[in-house]
């Protein structure tokens, strides 16, 4: 964190525009939120409506998967006092014309902006606020949910119980794989969070699905990889016998990590870190895990993981809206939900098993990649690419890129290992300017960007790519 302007470190700039967007909010009559559809987007979203109905305004709240031109006019069209955008917006500061424009996002910013080129500038009524104009990361520091609670908290100290919610949305956004714990600003948010008894921080065994998914599974698809158990059901049966850890309940229904006692959780815990491959992988496997107290974790919301994979779910499928509706405490919304989580575990898993049956990634010289065609929705490709690229069939040290077919053209989607990152390979750049040598749009983070290019340029923009990632290294 770079200045010290709070006691929680939060630079003093930051809290003065804070206040100043928190002050123009409040004497807005109507707000119109716009919001991304990822687990970050739908809990930004949430905490943008709840705070905006606890303030008696006039508001709706609708989801996008990107900005197009089309959102840019409905947005510069919007009759509201306000269109807040929250985890979107900022790469396309430039282009919004008209006042009255809150952006709480940590996607790489628009530069014509941040140099004061834009005609926005001239209006003092519309707001970025984006961790990348703070000397903040918005890769792992603060999420677009983190920074739309910042302005909640602004607007009135009680929502400090909106606080989990931003966790979750920074969880969802991969920000705590890092250093394998939260860190900098989703810091203080996370204390927030603690401080009101929403959230209990405990460390342990980073597998995804401690709540729900069945031991064996959770130690056979935990990544990384435990040699001698990754993918083998019965190693991990012969493990948990070893340990004496039943494997069921007495009523026969499967036991989860959360089931665990503490001598049985220790056991295991100990021969997985004994079992991992080195060091790189002890730092990812252990660290920080986070408790939505109010859940239980039978329900797939006690964890924070597994509550940002449950928004996703939602989200991903056309369903944001049940996932709003879940942040803000609608139980109903929770079995509608369920649906949209097996058709999600499912969709990942056959398109995991695509690319690989398949034998789809390929290897040039700087980048890997594969092309799912329409077998792949575009909105899940992302996740899809980010998987394949932690597991062992993928080159460790190169970035991955994903092809699939949109409605308005090919969707690219980019991950980076954190050793390229660390070197200085900021993707969101990558994807911003090969895209554009072809005629495209992209943008995003360091570590995860994503890109539409027109139909038949794939090939031409690995070239762009692969041009400016040698341009990196000489
Ligand atoms: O869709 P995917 O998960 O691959 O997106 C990765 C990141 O890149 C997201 O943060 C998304 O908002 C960003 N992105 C972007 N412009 C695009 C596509 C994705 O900024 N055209
Ligand atoms: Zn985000």
């Amino acid at each position: 964190m770079s200045d010290e302007g709070s006691p929680e470190g939060l630079p003093a700039r930051l809290l003065t525009d804070l206040k100043r967007a928190a002050s123009a909010l409040m004497r807005a009559r109507s707000v119109d939120v716009i919001t991304h559809i990822d687990a970050d987007g739908i809990t930004a979203g949430a905490i943008a409506a709840e705070t905006l109905r606890r303030l008696g305004k006039t508001y709706t709240l609708t989801f996008e998967k990107k900005i197009t031109e089309e959102t840019v006019d409905k947005v510069n069209r919007d009759p509201s006092d306000y269109v807040w955008i929250c985890d979107l917006g900022s790469a396309y500061m430039g282009q919004f014309t008209r006042s009255g424009i809150v952006v709480t996002d940590h996607h790489v910013p628009d530069t014509k902006w941040r140099s004061g080129q834009s005609m926005l500038d001239a209006f003092s009524a519309s707001y970025q606020l984006n961790p990348h104009l703070y000397g903040a990361s918005g890769s792992y520091e603060v999420s677009g949910a983190g920074m739309t609670y910042l302005l909640s908290r602004a607007i009135d100290p009680k929502n400090v119980d909106l606080a989990y919610l931003a966790v979750i949305g920074a969880i969802g956004d991969f920000q705590d794989s890092r250093e394998s714990r939260l860190v900098g600003w989703n810091r203080v948010i996370l204390q927030d969070a603690v401080d009101c008894g929403d959230m209990e921080v405990s460390y342990g065994i980073r597998f995804f699905g401690r709540g729900t998914r069945p031991l064996v599974q959770f130690l056979q698809y935990g990544e990384p990889a435990i040699p001698g158990l990754a993918s083998d059901a019965d190693a991990c049966y012969n493990l948990l016998a070893a340990c004496q850890v039943p494997a069921n309940n007495p009523d026969g229904t499967r036991r989860t990590w959360c089931d665990l006692d503490p001598v049985e959780c220790a056991m295991l815990t100990d021969e997985l870190v004994s079992r991992a491959r080195n060091d790189e992988d002890r730092a990812a496997l252990l660290g920080e895990l986070y408790t939505v107290k109010r859940y239980d974790f039978k329900t797939g919301l006690g964890d924070a993981k597994e509550f940002a994979t449950t928004l996703n779910s939602c989200g991903r499928y056309d369903d944001a809206d049940t996932g709003a509706k879940i942040c803000l405490g609608d139980l109903d919304a929770l079995k509608e939900a369920e649906n949209n989580r097996k058709d999600h575990r499912k969709n990942i898993s056959v398109a995991l098993a695509f690319v690989r049956d398949n034998h789809l990634l390929r290897r040039r010289n700087y980048v890997q990649y594969f092309d799912a065609g329409s077998a792949i929705r575009e909105t899940v490709v992302g996740i899809v690419a980010g998987m394949i690229l932690s597991s062992s069939e993928a080159a460790p040290d190169m970035p991955i890129i994903a092809f699939a077919e949109a409605d308005d053209g090919i969707k690219v989607s980019a991950r980076a290992p954190k050793s390229l990152v660390d070197a200085g390979m900021d993707l969101s750049k990558l994807m911003s300017e090969a895209a554009a040598a072809v005629g495209g749009m992209g943008g995003g983070h360091n570590v995860a960007a994503g890109a539409t290019i027109p139909v038949g340029k794939k090939e031409v923009f690995l070239d762009k790519l692969e041009e400016l990632i040698a341009g990196l290294s000489s």
